[in-house]
């Protein structure tokens, strides 16, 4: 296919199509106003394209996710998260070389600057690590104002991916009233998270191999994911030159919200919920087919895929694996599985194909790893911040990036006589 027309009121248009290297076919409607006066109209952008990207390949049919080429499946098995970080953000996975010196970069650069633990001081007891999280990350932007745009960008890169743990885990200790705890640099990245997270002043805390793979494990697999809520909102904030640290905490604000990351505390929550309630699962599987109801079965469903989510499928029998050596017992590990089944044999989940996605396991794991509900989405957040960084990049360079600014079909009163106040 080499072109597609459209035809308006009699009249044929001819527009040009770009096909992606796995088959994906696109219509450049780019030109659509100039010629036809007319635009196209997606709510929800699912049939529209924002870029052409390198970096993730999914097919929802098939259930396939590939970063840089590669599928999850084989990355989850044999790669740190730092190898994957390097392998997103430089197109290729690193040799040995290349990862040492990526990995010390990542560890000298996870202190703060220590006026920002003042920021810390000023948040309520109860503050969401979300907010907190996107308000340090912005705050980089005024220790580093030069960030992506005249200052070295693949520094800025490191100094973000390795700070953002530092912040994560001070959001913690925060809302825990608990002293920070500074990184060390002969820890992992993933081990020197757990060791900002866990460790006390009064006890030596060693995290174990099964929590740092799990942890490694999970970041991986929350890595990229395309052009989905966050990392559009990246691309798009990005696309005013804003720098890298100002667009990633829109990224993380857009993350935040229960039908995109904060869908695995809602999971959670959601799970405790059916528990309480006797675990009556017809009754919330019923009620998520009421649309008047207003409830989701949260963790179910996905935009893209179709037959299930690769992500999921990992962390299912990830789950299982975890709590065994962790020997940790989750109630709300048997009522997941179990909702899962009862939704999975109702016509209404069979019918729209809704799987469950990547959150509806993950928080098992976190809960099981000791990782709070209100973390989870921090959770999501550091492994998704490589693939966030990686489409700035690639959004900065691509010389065809314009500012984004979509147009709408106005429905409002068409125009109005003013009448001053006194004779309304
Ligand atoms: N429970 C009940 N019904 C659902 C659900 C659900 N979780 N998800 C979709 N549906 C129904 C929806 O009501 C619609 O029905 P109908 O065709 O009768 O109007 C149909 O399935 C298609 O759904 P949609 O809302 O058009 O799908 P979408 O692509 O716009 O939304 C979604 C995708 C993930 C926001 C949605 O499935 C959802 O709200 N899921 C629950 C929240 C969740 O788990 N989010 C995490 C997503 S994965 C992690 C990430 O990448 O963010």
């Amino acid at each position: 296919m080499k072109s597609a027309k459209l035809t308006i009121d009699g009249n044929e248009h001819e527009f040009p199509v770009t096909v992606g290297s796995e088959g994906e076919v696109g219509i450049e409607l780019s030109g659509l106003r100039k010629t036809t006066g007319a635009i196209s109209l997606d709510p929800g952008y699912g049939s529209t394209g924002s870029c052409l990207s390198e970096i993730t390949f999914i097919d929802g049919e098939k259930g396939i996710l590939r970063y840089r080429g590669y599928d999850i499946e084989e990355l989850a098995k044999n790669c740190t998260f730092v190898e994957v970080c390097y392998l997103l953000n430089f197109g290729h996975l690193p040799n040995e070389a290349q990862l040492q010196d990526f990995g010390d970069k990542m560890t000298r650069h996870t202190l703060l600057h220590e006026d920002m633990k003042k920021f810390f001081e000023g948040f309520p007891a109860t503050a969401h690590p979300m907010a907190m999280l996107s308000a340090m990350v912005s705050s980089l932007s005024a220790y580093y104002p030069g960030a992506g745009i005249d200052e070295d960008l693949d520094l800025n890169v490191v100094r973000l991916l390795a700070k953002v743990k530092t912040i994560a885990a001070f959001s913690f200790k925060k809302s825990m009233g608990q002293p920070f705890v500074y990184p060390r640099n002969e820890y992992s990245y993933c081990a020197n998270f757990l060791h900002m997270m866990f460790s006390l002043p009064t006890e030596n805390y060693k995290p174990s191999k099964v929590l740092v793979d799990a942890l490694n494990l999970l970041l991986i697999l929350h890595a990229d994911h395309e052009q989905n809520c966050s990392t559009s909102t990246v691309r798009m904030v990005g696309s005013s030159h804003v720098s890298l640290y100002a667009s990633i905490a829109a990224g993380i604000s857009a993350l935040w919200g229960p039908l995109h990351g904060g869908a695995n505390q809602a999971v959670i929550e959601m799970l405790r919920m059916i528990r309480n309630d006797g675990a009556n699962y017809q009754k919330y599987v019923d009620m998520a087919k009421d649309k008047s109801s207003g409830f989701r079965l949260m963790g179910f469903g996905h935009r893209v895929y179709r037959n299930f989510d690769p992500r999921a499928r990992i962390l299912k029998r990830t789950a299982d694996q975890v709590l065994s050596e962790l020997g940790v017992d989750d109630p709300l590990l048997k009522i997941a599985k179990r909702l899962e089944q009862v939704a999975l044999e109702d016509e209404y989940f069979v019918k729209r194909r809704l799987y469950p996605n990547v959150d509806f396991y993950s928080g098992i794991i976190y809960r099981a790893m000791g990782i709070p509900t209100n973390m989870f989405t921090v959770m999501f957040a550091l492994g998704r911040m490589p693939g966030w960084i990686a489409h700035w990049k690639e959004m900065r360079n691509d010389p065809r990036t314009r500012i984004n600014r979509p147009r709408q079909i106005y429905t409002g009163p068409t125009h109005q006589v003013f009448v001053p106040r006194a004779e309304r």
